[in-house]
């Protein structure tokens, strides 16, 4: 394992549900106005790649449901997100704008999502990744429940290459991350180490999203090979509530 990887899995103590829980329902009211222009490119991309077939997408961390006015109508979307009041705004949004797509919106852990394996054609995670207090069980379910063939798009920080940052993402995610409610110090092997010890999964894409390359997109396909791994969730797929339709 790489000296940087070892540096998130320590920064993972910073991180537990409660922590994110409390830190999320202190951004909720104002997370719009905060991150909505901010983080739009990675959202519109995600959105854009997930909606070229008439997909059954997973929104992973869908928050207050900035990107899911951006999926094509006929695709079906499920939204899943730990944070109440975050969803709550999701909802909302669902109504007021009659997102059809939307097929339904849950609180869900997205390490225990209540879901058969291979629901989704297509599970996105925009900006949720350096979120989770732990990404590769995380990644291991967003796995569990997409088709082979299918497709898993992430987009978030990953961590500088220069020093001078790196040190300072680094210090930042020991003492300030369980107030952010994320995990500044991100390195690149937590997703690519994951990659290489899967037999069915593949790096299709890994490329810079606006503002200013600060975010990674990276696309994974699942192969037909199947590798379980984890504990299975005992809850079972269609839990979720109809918002809209
Ligand atoms: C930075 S926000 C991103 C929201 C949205 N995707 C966007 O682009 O604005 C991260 C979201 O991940 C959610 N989250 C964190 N840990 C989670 C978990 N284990 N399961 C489900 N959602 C989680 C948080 O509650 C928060 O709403």
């Amino acid at each position: 394992m790489s000296e940087s990887h070892e540096a998130s899995l320590r920064d993972k103590q910073s991180l537990d549900m409660q922590t994110v829980e409390a830190a999320y329902a202190r951004w909720a009211p104002v997370y719009d106005l905060l991150f909505a222009a901010l983080l739009r490119p990675g959202r519109r991309a995600v959105a854009s790649i997930a909606s070229r077939t008439d997909s059954r997408i997973l929104d992973a961390g869908v928050g207050t449901g900035l990107e899911l006015p951006m999926f094509k109508r006929g695709t079906r979307v499920f939204g899943v997100d730990l944070s109440e009041p975050m969803l709550r705004r999701a909802a909302d949004r669902t109504r007021r704008q009659r997102l059809i797509q939307v097929a339904g919106l849950a609180r869900m852990d997205a390490t225990r999502l209540a879901f058969a394996d291979a629901t989704f054609t297509c599970v996105v995670a925009p900006y949720m990744l350096t979120v989770v207090p732990d990404p590769e069980a995380t990644l291991d379910e967003l796995a569990r429940v997409v088709r082979p063939g299918g497709e898993i798009i992430l987009v978030n920080h990953v961590s500088s290459q220069d020093t001078a940052l790196s040190a300072l993402e680094s210090w930042l995610g020991r003492y300030v991350a369980s107030t952010l409610g994320w995990r500044p110090q991100f390195p690149w092997a937590v997703i690519g180490d994951w990659i290489e010890a899967r037999a069915d999964m593949r790096l299709i894409e890994r490329r810079l999203v606006p503002p200013f390359g600060l975010f990674t997109l990276t696309r994974i396909e699942r192969t037909a090979a199947f590798a379980r791994s984890g504990p299975q969730p005992s809850g079972v797929g269609e839990t979720i509530e109809h918002t809209a339709g």
